[in-house]
């Protein structure tokens, strides 16, 4: 309910109780006079959308945000912010006390899940979710507009499968309610956005951070660049926010793509 959102947020706080997708929600936010950084929440939505044209399913008791925001950083920088979300909610998940960790560049998973064991092998598995090292609790969408020099509007999404019930979410899917329990959705996005500001106000902090929680440092990764695939050992996240990968041709660094963790022989 709007009563559950009663944020006291460091920023304004639009609250939904349905809607297709908070991120088309901010953009058109973004389009209007009114230029305040602004979050978006709703409890369900009908047309959400993920990274790479996927689908994503947002069923009531999720946590589905969209951040609009006016930095004042070159379209550059941007995959710093699109880390510095993925470090604030995992951040947020651990202090709900499930243990999880980022897949570059920002898909939050919990290595251990019973629900990856469950249907690993099973072929259940979804061609998009096998072999990715765990169960997705969370993910982010970012979306942009600038000049070169100059980011006009900033849209950060991010989606937490909150308090849903396993069966209502997508094979290789976990949620907060599956791992540990239910969580108080305004508390724990009150911690998620205070971390978030926190790291907006030291942006030297990220990538520390980030690899504090990495899921992909020391694996062997395969990722599906718009210039071809890249695999080897992922080594470290460099600024603004790619993967430096090894491989038998020397180290390469990612600046986009799909990753995929491999398992070690
Ligand atoms: C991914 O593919 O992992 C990214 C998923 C991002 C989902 C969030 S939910 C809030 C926001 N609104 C959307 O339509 N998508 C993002």
């Amino acid at each position: 309910s709007a009563v559950e959102f009663g944020l006291d947020a460091p920023y304004r706080v639009e609250y939904h109780d349905s809607i297709g997708s908070t991120n088309d929600r901010a953009r058109e936010l973004a389009a209007s006079a009114d230029r305040d950084e602004v979050v978006v929440l709703a409890d369900e939505q009908t047309g959400s959308r993920g990274r790479l044209d996927r689908e994503w399913t947002a069923p009531s008791g999720g946590i589905w945000a969209s951040l609009l925001l006016a930095p004042e950083r070159p379209p550059a920088h941007v995959p710093l912010f699109t880390l510095a979300a993925a470090v604030a909610t995992t951040s947020a998940c651990r202090e709900a006390g499930v243990d999880a960790r980022i897949k570059w560049p920002n898909d939050v998973l919990v290595p251990g899940s019973t629900v990856d064991d469950a249907t690993a092998g099973t072929g259940r598995e979804s061609a998009g979710e096998r072999g990715r090292g765990g169960a997705k609790l969370a993910g982010i969408l970012t979306e942009m507009e600038g000049e070169a020099d100059r980011v006009s509007w900033l849209v950060v999404g991010i989606g937490v499968n909150a308090n849903v019930a396993r069966e209502s979410l997508p094979v290789g899917a976990t949620s907060l309610r599956a791992e540990t329990g239910d969580v108080d959705r305004r508390v724990f996005v009150q911690r998620l956005l205070e971390r978030f500001h926190e790291l907006r106000e030291a942006p030297e902090s990220v990538l520390p951070a980030w690899r504090e929680y990495s899921a992909t440092l020391g694996r062997r990764v395969r990722v599906e660049t718009p210039g071809g695939v890249v695999e080897g050992e992922a080594v470290d996240v460099t600024f603004p926010g790619a993967l430096i990968v090894r491989t038998p041709d020397g180290e390469r660094t990612v600046h986009a793509g799909d990753c995929e963790h491999l398992r070690t022989a």
